[in-house]
């Protein structure tokens, strides 16, 4: 049996990949949908979201290197010549078709990678290469586009499969000739020049570019700023910038999330007085909390329940120690309080002060997440990392 095409016939290696992909084909795009409707209001249905979502990017990773390939084989291949040549439109319309295959085997599930490359979280691919993509950034808006891509072309690809197979019906029912039997057991057939796909794979990228304008088009605009939730506070030192992370297990990976939006109120005295040097009361805007795929969910009643209490505060007291400082004082999240330390770095430079520090807490003290009780879904430990660059307020113009 020849490996390769003929001008009338389809070479075992063109079946292959054919029937192999076809197979995944119609698996991934019921698994994307079904995972996409599939609710997240409780562990056990986060779980099983996330464990479709991890089997859909798998096998549609998989995918997309296998059409890598199958466009190499198919570039250097001849084409088998159509059945009915003198049927000019019918054969036209058959190749515009498979020329929108080809290219969809490549867009839709790069555009896929895209969108969970740009993320933080929820459903992992089930191996370790290709959670991150080169030249990818880890963005929301990257994500955002990715995923009206994916999404856009994803109905195209389901829309030309039906047509595909509207045609593979007619050829076996009205037609009745060789059509599938050419794919299926590559069987000869065909008359005339053999048919090339650059043609049909130009009309298609041009109805991509066409898709992609118009679903970037319809994408709803940014929401617009939202006014600062927290007043300006009083500060002998005052922060000019700094990051307030948190770092959590999530699906076995790593996820980081921030808030943006926070005060520090500081009194700060490099020699200590009555054994201390001073204070600190950080406001946190709980609503500014982001952390890649999962922001919506962290503010839930069952996370963060940023509605219910919309601030944080953790105020404490500076102390020496060792040859650092710490923090230590009560840090009242979701309405429970718990006393925290926070040991940290402190350089000063001048009327600078750069602080570094981290401290792991656990969910369950602050009942976050109660119905993950265990950590398949979600550590129980948080890291808190906080970095801030201040200046003495005197020294502030
Ligand atoms: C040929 C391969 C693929 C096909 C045919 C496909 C198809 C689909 C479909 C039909 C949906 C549901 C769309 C809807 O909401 O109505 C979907 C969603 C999704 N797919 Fe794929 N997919 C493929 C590959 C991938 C890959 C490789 C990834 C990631 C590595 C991926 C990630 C996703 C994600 C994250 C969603 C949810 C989209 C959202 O944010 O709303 N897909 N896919
Ligand atoms: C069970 C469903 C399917 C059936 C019965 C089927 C059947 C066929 C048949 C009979 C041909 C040969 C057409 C000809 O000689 O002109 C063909 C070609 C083709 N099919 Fe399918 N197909 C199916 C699913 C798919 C899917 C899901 C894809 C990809 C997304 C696909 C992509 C292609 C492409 C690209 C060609 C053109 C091959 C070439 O000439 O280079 N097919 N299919």
């Amino acid at each position: 049996m020849a490996l390769g095409n003929t001008p009338r016939s389809y070479g075992t290696v063109e079946r292959t990949f054919h029937w192999l992909m076809a197979l995944m084909i119609l698996s991934v795009a019921p698994l994307g949908i079904l995972a996409e409707g599939l609710p997240h209001d409780t562990a056990e249905a986060v779980a099983r979201k996330a464990l479709l979502f991890s089997l859909h990017k798998t096998l549609g990773v998989t995918i997309f290197l296998l059409a890598l390939a199958r466009l190499v084989w198919v570039a250097i291949q001849p084409r088998p010549a159509p059945l009915h040549p003198e049927r000019r439109l019918e054969t036209a319309l058959a190749g515009w078709v498979h020329g929108f295959l080809y290219l969809s085997l490549v867009l839709v599930p790069l555009a896929g990678w895209v969108e969970h490359a740009a993320t933080d979280g929820f459903a992992p691919i089930l191996w370790p290469l290709g959670q991150s993509l080169p030249l990818v950034p880890k963005s929301p808006a990257v994500a955002e586009v990715a995923a009206t891509l994916h999404v856009t072309f994803a109905w195209g690809l389901i829309g030309a499969i039906g047509l595909h197979l509207a045609g593979v019906v007619k050829h076996a029912l009205v037609d009745r000739d060789a059509t599938l039997a050419r794919m299926v057991r590559g069987v000869e057939g065909g008359r005339g020049q053999a048919a090339r796909h650059r043609g049909p794979a130009l009309a298609a990228l041009a109805v991509y570019a066409v898709a992609a304008g118009a679903a970037l088009a319809l994408m709803p605009s940014d929401r617009p700023a939202s006014p600062p939730r927290l007043a300006e506070v009083a500060s002998d030192w005052v922060v000019e910038e700094g990051a307030l992370t948190f770092t959590v297990r999530q699906m076995g990976s790593e996820v980081t999330g921030s808030f943006g939006e926070w005060t520090a109120a500081i009194r700060f005295e490099q020699e200590p007085v009555a054994g201390r040097n001073g204070d600190v009361r950080v406001t946190i805007a709980m609503p500014s909390v982001t952390i890649g795929s999962v922001t919506s969910q962290a503010q839930e009643e069952e996370f963060f329940n940023v509605a219910g209490h919309p601030e944080a505060v953790f105020a404490a007291d500076i102390l020496p120690e060792g040859a650092g400082h710490v923090a230590r004082g009560v840090l009242d999240l979701r309405g429970v309080e718990v006393p925290v330390d926070l040991p940290f770095d402190l350089e000063i430079d001048g009327e600078t002060a750069r602080m570094k520090g981290s401290v792991t807490l656990d969910r369950r003290d602050f009942a976050i997440g109660q119905s993950y009780a265990d950590e398949a879904t979600v550590g129980h430990d948080v890291r808190v990392d906080v970095a801030l660059t201040a200046r003495r307020a005197a020294a502030v113009e």
